[in-house]
């Protein structure tokens, strides 16, 4: 058995409270569907600036409504210190996730990334700390490895920030590590690489690639490839970092704790190759694809050109051990894109 397995098994025997801050968002959802799955009892925050309500609506049918009765939604702000005050009461452990993300969106507009993802991270650091919780783990982000331009990524080595958001995940970092110099709040950050799954939103201009990608195939509509095709990514299914959060809320090893750590597979995909993978999976159910191109446009700005995760820190000090690559990944999720972006 890994060690997910056995942690799934004792949560399922031992209920703790949980608060999911961006609850209604993708990641949020999904982290809440799996452990209401678990029999755990859930607060959500969310504002709904990026996030909606039919996710929530999609996470109760999933589960049922008896299950459902384990959680309470609070629609509220991060920014405001009375509402991560009331969200973080008899809570145990905490898995921050409201953010506003996007390179480009912070890109456009710095003020509002700052007042949500530092402003917003600090006041639910200090409602964590005033509230006693367990453990407090947040959604930090590959971007903090800016232009530093070793490969795969190891945690201890990070370049200059090419964006807002790269500052704005670098600096949660920092304050969580200063709260558990300065407080003893214990906390693990979890640096996201692309994560992908349902429920991720494929619409307006900030939409991640794979959503917003699989609209145009299904939808037949023009679908743009920034720069040739070869940047890559390491694309990690949403499920892996479920794993990721649990194994980080419950691990006891005190070396894991107050640490950073990369979530993704050690595996990289280039544009080019995702979109070929994509069509193939689609092709059998939508057969105008037969003849689909991509449209090649410009570079981005702000964008790397290539990133792939050490994940052995994660494996030695945290058990954790991906169950899906991209590939499954996306045939796992096709049904819901289907479903839902047709
Ligand atoms: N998706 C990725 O590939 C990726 C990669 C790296 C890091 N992250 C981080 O993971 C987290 C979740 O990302 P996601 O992809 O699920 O994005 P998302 O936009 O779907 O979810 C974010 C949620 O936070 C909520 N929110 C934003 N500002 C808020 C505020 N001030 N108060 C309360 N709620 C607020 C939004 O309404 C939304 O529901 C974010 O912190 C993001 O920066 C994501």
């Amino acid at each position: 058995m890994t060690k997910y397995q056995q942690l799934q098994q004792a949560l399922k025997e031992k209920p703790y409270r949980w608060l999911i801050t961006g609850v209604a968002g993708f990641i949020g959802s999904n982290l809440l569907e799996a452990l209401l799955k678990l029999d755990q009892v859930v607060v959500g925050l969310d504002n709904f600036s990026t996030g909606y309500q039919h996710n929530l609506d999609q996470v109760n049918a999933a589960v049922g409504q008896h299950v459902w009765s384990n959680f309470r939604f609070i629609q509220g702000d991060i920014r405001d210190f009375r509402d991560c005050s009331a969200a973080c009461k008899d809570v145990d452990f905490i898995l921050h996730h409201a953010a506003l993300g996007s390179v480009p969106r912070s890109i456009e507009d710095p003020i509002q990334s700052n007042e949500n993802n530092i402003s917003g991270f600090v006041n639910m650091l200090v409602a964590a700390r005033d509230a006693n919780i367990k453990r407090f783990v947040y959604a930090a982000s590959s971007s903090t490895y800016g232009d530093h331009p070793g490969l795969p990524k190891v945690e201890s080595v990070i370049g200059q920030p090419l964006s807002p958001y790269a500052v704005t995940k670098y600096v949660n970092e920092l304050y969580a590590d200063v709260f558990g110099r300065c407080y003893g709040t214990q906390s693990i950050g979890l640096r996201y690489f692309n994560i992908f799954g349902p429920r991720q939103d494929p619409n307006g201009a900030y939409a991640a690639v794979i959503p917003q990608w699989i609209a145009a195939l299904i939808r037949n509509k023009t679908l743009h490839i920034n720069g040739d095709g070869e940047t890559s990514r390491d694309f990690c299914f949403v499920e892996n970092v479920i794993q990721a959060n649990l194994l980080a809320a419950l691990t006891n090893e005190p070396e894991a704790i107050n640490q950073v750590y990369n979530i993704a597979l050690n595996e990289r995909t280039s544009l080019n190759q995702l979109y070929g993978m994509m069509r193939d999976l689609l092709i059998e159910r939508f057969p105008h694809l037969e003849n689909h191109q991509p449209t090649y446009v410009d570079f981005r700005k702000g964008d790397v050109r290539h990133s792939q995760a050490d994940i052995s820190k994660a494996y030695r000090l945290l058990g954790y051990e991906p169950t899906h690559r991209i590939g499954q990944g996306l045939k796992q999720a096709m049904d819901w894109y289907v479903m839902h972006l047709s």
